[in-house]
């Protein structure tokens, strides 16, 4: 799964603004709540040239943010940060490998919010999967998370925050993958240990419902309406999501600056039954 670390990059220019570790302000962040608290701000998305990460990236853009992508695919990062325009670049990287991490980060002197949605893995029952497969969710969104947030912690604005990625399958496993569950529940964990010891760095959870986007719409188209079809039956609002909505939530918990340790559920209450 590792990678060669790609020195690949778009060619927007880092912030300016030098921090100390762990300690420095944004020096035009205007503090408060709301999305314009983006203003300004690095935004730092791994996994941001698709899907949920993307979504984030228009909507911090829209804010007033710098956007920094990352990802494996640089023709993916390319054209997304085309479309975000000259507050978005971009630059590969593969969270499996932490030698691409550091480099990925080395070149970032300041990081205000990380939201890394990158994660590649296989799930399935336990009595089907093999133990490499069903070590992939580990391997791949906790650990990958993990050390996205060691690189990045030096560099975190005192003001900042960050969002972790888990799922709503965690809560309520939709069919036997119970790797794939505990790895979710452990990111749930992770994101209330690393509030504690990053403080006053903000850190939560996003753990989605099913979302209609780039990730179903890659998968057999079978497995998909099944899925959607079970998502209408079980979820109080009888819908998938949509990754706009994600996004919101995502913003929300960066630009929220009372709220740490949590874990948010934008999935149409499909926990609750
Ligand atoms: N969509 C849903 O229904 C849903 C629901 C709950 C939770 N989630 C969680 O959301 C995350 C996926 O986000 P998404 O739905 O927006 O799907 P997505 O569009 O597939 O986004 C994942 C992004 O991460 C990148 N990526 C994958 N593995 C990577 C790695 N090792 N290093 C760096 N980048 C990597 C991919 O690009 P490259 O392949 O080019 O690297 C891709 O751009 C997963 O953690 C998933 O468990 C999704």
């Amino acid at each position: 799964m590792s990678r060669t670390p790609s020195p690949a990059a778009g060619s927007v220019p880092e912030p300016a603004s030098a921090p100390g570790p762990g300690a420095a302000p944004a020096p035009e962040a205007v503090a408060g709540t709301g999305a314009e608290a983006l203003r300004g701000r690095t935004v730092v998305l791994i996994g941001g040239g698709s899907g949920i990460g993307l979504s984030v990236a228009h909507r911090a853009v829209a804010a007033g943010a710098r956007v920094v992508l990352g990802g494996r695919t640089p023709e993916r990062l390319a054209a997304a940060a085309d479309r975000l325009g000259p507050a978005a670049s971009w630059r590969s990287v593969d969270t499996t490998d932490t030698a691409s991490l550091a480099a990925f980060f080395a070149p970032l002197e300041r990081v205000d919010h990380l939201f890394t949605s990158a994660a590649s893995y296989r799930v399935g029952p336990m009595l089907r999967l093999s133990d490499e497969d069903a070590r992939s969710p580990f391997d791949s969104k906790f650990w990958g998370q993990y050390h996205a947030v060691r690189h990045a912690a030096p560099k975190l604005a005192a003001d900042g925050s960050v969002v972790l990625m888990s799922g709503a399958a965690g809560a309520r496993p939709p069919a036997p993958a119970p790797a794939y569950a505990a790895c979710n529940a452990a990111i749930e964990g992770l994101g209330r240990g690393l509030a504690v010891e990053l403080a006053p760095v903000r850190v939560n959870v996003v753990s989605p419902g099913t979302v209609d986007g780039n990730l179903w719409a890659g998968r057999p188209a079978a497995d998909r309406e099944a899925a959607f079809a079970q998502y209408r039956r079980d979820a109080l609002l009888h819908r998938p999501g949509t990754e706009d909505e994600i996004a919101h939530a995502v913003v929300f918990l960066f630009t929220n600056g009372f709220t740490t340790g949590s874990t948010l559920y934008p999935d149409g209450g499909y926990t609750l039954r």
